[in-house]
């Protein structure tokens, strides 16, 4: 079992994340230590997670009056709406401040379990417990929680840190390809705007993250150096006043992506990222920021594992449709786009040095297209 420490430097704090295989079986031990005051416990559970992982956890805490309140995860429903109905279910359990809250799901049911803990009474002790790639790698990690809105991704949020974030690959047993490969989008984003040694190592095993052929020793391998690239960024820049901004590469373009296909399942969270990784490398070229070399040595990757298919996919876009949803992004502090950009493979721009308006994206772009 691997601990990583993530520090917030203001509050003088820090909270763990465990990382290992089959540690589920530590929970109670671990959430012991971390919050002993603890009464009683709520689990907002995401459907999808077989039940097998339920009845653990029901074992495990056998000893606390427990609550599962199961959650059904959708862009969609992240919303106030399903917060709304969460905090309704808490209030009558009668959770009180001393008490604990778990998520147990992807980076949806932990987003907005995370928003939950923070509003409800002011806040209790909230713990992670991420079972898709992407929360692993990516959202369980930083206290960022929140829900969507009709006018942007994440638009309703709070940064609100967990207690401790317990990651164990074993949950990804029963994950699906299409959510390897996003979960894969944040992993090699962490590459490319951090480690150009582990982006080549990517190069040689992405498709064995892919087909989980080796779980405890590549797939494992690939979350810790993930979690380690993000914690230190976020450790840092705890409230994204400027360096943790970088993490959002190629995201200003996926969540205008995910906005105006209206959330639907046809293009998910990490789909987009892949998508908005290409579109803001190919500006990158145009604009002479990096070398046309650095965005073939990432679509090679895209070639290899056979990720060209989502330029099929997103057929349904137009990338002149995504544009307007650009001015929404919550890294924008006046009406240009807040963009970062790549230098190369390991190194991209500083936040707050590339603003451009609407109008110059899509010119820059002009010959573009997402198919
Ligand atoms: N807070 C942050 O810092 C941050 C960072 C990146 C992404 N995000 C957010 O994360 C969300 C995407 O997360 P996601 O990709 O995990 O999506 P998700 O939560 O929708 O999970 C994907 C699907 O996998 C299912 N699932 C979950 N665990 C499973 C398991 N073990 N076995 C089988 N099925 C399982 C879910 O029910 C869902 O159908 C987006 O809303 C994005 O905005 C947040």
């Amino acid at each position: 079992m691997k601990k990583i420490k993530i520090q917030n430097k203001t509050l003088n704090s820090f909270y763990p994340i465990f990382i290992g295989n089959r540690i589920l079986n530590n929970v109670a031990n671990i959430a012991k230590n971390v919050c002993p005051k603890t009464n009683k416990i709520a689990i907002i559970y995401d459907i999808n997670v077989p039940s097998k992982f339920l009845k653990i956890l029901k074992n495990k805490f056998n000893k606390f009056p427990l609550k599962f309140i199961f959650f059904n995860p959708s862009e969609k429903n992240k919303s106030l709406k399903s917060v709304n109905s969460i905090l309704g279910k808490l209030l009558k359990f009668n959770l009180n401040r001393n008490d604990l809250i778990i998520s147990v799901g992807g980076g949806i049911t932990g987003d907005v379990s995370g928003f939950v803990a923070s509003v409800y009474k002011r806040g209790v002790d909230y713990f992670s417990i991420p079972t898709t790639l992407l929360a692993m790698v990516d959202s369980s990690i930083g206290g960022k929680t929140g829900v969507n809105s009709d006018y942007g991704k994440n638009s309703i949020g709070s940064f609100y840190q967990p207690k401790l974030v317990l990651v164990d690959s074993v949950f990804l047993n029963s994950l699906d390809k299409r959510q390897m490969i996003c979960g894969y989008a944040e992993i090699l984003k962490h590459a490319i705007i951090k480690d150009k040694n582990f982006f080549n190592w990517l190069k040689s095993n992405s498709k064995k993250i892919f087909q989980k052929e080796d779980l405890n020793g590549v797939v494992l391998k690939a979350i810790i150096k993930s979690c380690l690239i993000k914690s230190k960024i976020v450790s840092k820049d705890f409230q994204e006043k400027k360096l943790r901004m970088i993490l959002n590469f190629g995201h200003t373009f996926a969540h205008a992506i995910e906005t105006e296909s209206k959330y639907t399942n046809k293009i998910n969270h990490g789909e987009a990222v892949l998508m908005g990784i290409l579109i803001a490398t190919t500006f990158s070229v145009k604009k002479n920021i990096c070398s046309i070399k650095t965005l073939n040595e990432i679509l090679e990757i895209y070639k290899n594992n056979n990720l060209n298919y989502l330029l099929k996919k997103t057929n349904f876009l137009k990338i002149n449709r995504i544009y307007p949803f650009l001015k929404y992004d919550k890294k924008n502090n006046d009406k240009r786009v807040n963009l970062i950009l790549i230098k190369k493979i390991g190194k991209v721009t500083e936040p707050g040095l590339y603003k451009y308006s609407i109008g110059q994206i899509k010119k820059t772009l002009s010959n573009f297209k997402l198919s």
